[in-house]
């Protein structure tokens, strides 16, 4: 498999690094050949080559098998146009790729049950799935603008946009527990109205699965006073980049959550969370989302879900043990370096995956 790799800009880096090393420990065990390729996004990209997404970034992205990303962002930018930004590069790499469905898993770890922001009772047994519409809406729709004194952007949604994603959703449900939250604001937007009927006719082939439509408020809301009630989260782009750092932080940090974009050329395998840049370069960065994307990237790409499972196994059994970055603890002196944590479940991983082989072996 050839992978290239976007570290991208502040903790991206450190994340990114950890979330490799993992993956090249596991993919050892099942002999899985591995070719990593780094290439620059985001601010990074700017500053060495002039371009948040450079030409060479393009070219090696679709040349490869799936594409791994840290974060983009930095506040060295921050006077800059949208259009200049290094968020711009994240964009345009996705739309390259052409993944429009993102997938956004959340879910209670029980060693972990006392550092959400939740309740344990409210909290316990949360086990959902986002599936945001990556490619439209807000993010890509024409015209935009801005001016001194007035700025607009484009909400905008096809059928055939709703529809692909829907499918996503309702297909992911059958694996799960047989439910799909449609999310939208149709009480209020024309995109939502389009939205929901599009959903409702895509429901009629997944006569099984129940589906539910929520307004946007008050999926927020139901996140935070009754999460075990969701199974399948189905949004449009910006709904889905609001409630998922919601749904994120709710298992204790922004930065355990991975996330995997699909239905492209190329997949896509990001953690949740951004640079960080408050906290970059200290070595005290979460890297289990990172390394959580790379567990995706195996089940879903790479099809090997042995290799997945030890990587999941491998975090839980870290926090089990009860090892904690800064992000999960409140003392501050005793927690986990972003590359004790990483070098920690690479090695454990490694282990689940060797049981795994051996008696595959036999
Ligand atoms: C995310 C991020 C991005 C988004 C930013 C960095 C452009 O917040 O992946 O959720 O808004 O999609
Ligand atoms: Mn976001």
């Amino acid at each position: 498999m050839k992978i290239t790799v976007l570290a991208g800009d502040g903790i991206g880096v450190e994340v990114t690094r950890e979330a490799v090393k993992v993956l090249r420990a596991v993919a050892g065990v099942f002999d899985l050949a591995i070719e990593t390729d780094e290439q620059l996004i985001g601010g990074a990209g700017i500053r060495e080559k002039g371009s948040p997404f450079p030409d060479e970034t393009r070219a090696a992205c679709l040349a490869s098998d799936a594409v791994l990303l840290g974060a983009v962002g930095s506040p060295e930018f921050d006077d800059l146009l949208p259009e200049n930004r290094p968020e711009i590069g994240l964009l345009n790499l996705r739309q390259a790729l052409g993944g429009f469905a993102n997938l956004r898993p959340s879910k209670a770890f029980p060693a972990l049950i006392d550092s959400s922001p939740l309740r344990r009772e409210i909290f316990e047994g949360t086990d959902l799935l986002i599936v945001r519409e990556l490619l439209g809406g807000l993010y890509f729709g024409r015209p935009r603008a801005i001016s001194e004194t007035e700025a607009y952007n484009t909400m905008r949604y096809s059928v055939a946009e709703v529809e692909r994603v829907a499918r996503v959703a309702f297909e992911a449900a059958r694996t799960r527990k047989q439910k799909v939250t449609s999310v939208d604001k149709a009480n209020v937007l024309e995109t939502s109205r389009l939205w929901r009927q599009t959903v409702e006719r895509v429901a009629k082939d997944y006569p099984e699965i129940a589906l539910e439509h929520l307004f946007v408020d008050a999926c927020a809301m139901h996140l935070v006073t009754n999460p075990t009630r969701f199974d399948v989260v189905l949004t449009e782009n910006l709904f889905g980049d609001i409630l998922s750092d919601e749904a994120a932080v709710l298992t204790g940090s922004l930065g355990m959550l991975a996330s995997a974009t699909i239905g492209g050329a190329i997949d896509l395998y990001e953690p949740v969370h951004g640079s960080a840049p408050d906290i970059a370069g200290k070595n005290i960065a979460n890297p289990l989302g990172a390394i959580a994307s790379v567990a995706m990237l195996l089940r879903y790409t790479a099809k090997q879900p042995e290799a997945a499972d030890a990587i999941e196994r491998a975090i839980e059994k870290a926090l089990e043990e009860g090892h904690r970055t800064a992000d999960l603890t409140t003392d501050r002196e005793n927690f986990a370096k972003t590359d004790e944590l990483g070098e920690l479940v690479a090695r454990s991983a490694t282990e689940f995956a060797r049981k795994r082989a051996n008696s595959r072996a036999v």
